[in-house]
């Protein structure tokens, strides 16, 4: 006698809330920013399909300055207000780019790179980072991405000791 068995679906959802699990788990017990940073960035690299790119940019006075990352080497320092990431530096809300050739001011860092979104690290209502990840398909990005990779963020916030970077 058989019986067919149906698989579960498993959502989107579901996989970021699995993969957010994870993150915790990997990032308890230690809470040094480099070391965490670097963690965490190789983390989404692994887990996230369809990345060339992911890393962060620290505040470093009125400039963003390369942080721990995974991809090609990138542009050191990127001013507030430039480019994708400095955009979410100054208004403090996530970017998400269906198409960075289509975003005016966009700097190419990986000429591979179509889509991208960038995170602002905010902390006690102070902005300490941007955390960018980058696609080289175009629309890689959903609205339940962005909200699984902000959930990825904040669990990297509450797992880490930021104060010494401001
Ligand atoms: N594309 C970013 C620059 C950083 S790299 O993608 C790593 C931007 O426009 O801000």
């Amino acid at each position: 006698m058989f019986t067919i068995e149906t698989q579960a679906t498993v959502s989107l959802e579901e996989s970021y809330r699995d993969l957010n699990a994870q993150l915790a788990a990997l990032l308890s017990g230690e809470r040094d920013l480099i070391c965490n940073a670097a963690q965490f960035s190789a983390f989404v690299m692994q887990a996230i399909v369809d990345l060339n790119w992911a890393g962060f940019y620290f505040v470093r006075g009125d400039e963003l300055v390369l942080g721990p990352y995974v991809g090609k080497v990138a542009c050191t320092r990127i001013p507030f207000g430039r480019g994708v990431c400095g955009k979410a530096a100054i208004t403090l809300q996530t970017q998400r780019i269906e198409d960075v050739h289509a975003f005016d001011g966009h700097i190419a860092c990986d000429a591979a790179s179509a889509s991208e979104v960038v995170i602002p690290v905010v902390v006690a209502g102070k902005l300490v980072a941007v955390f960018d990840m980058d696609s080289p398909k175009v629309g890689r990005f959903s609205e339940i991405d962005q909200a699984g990779l902000e959930s990825f963020v904040e669990t990297f916030i509450q797992s880490t000791d930021v104060s010494w970077s401001f």
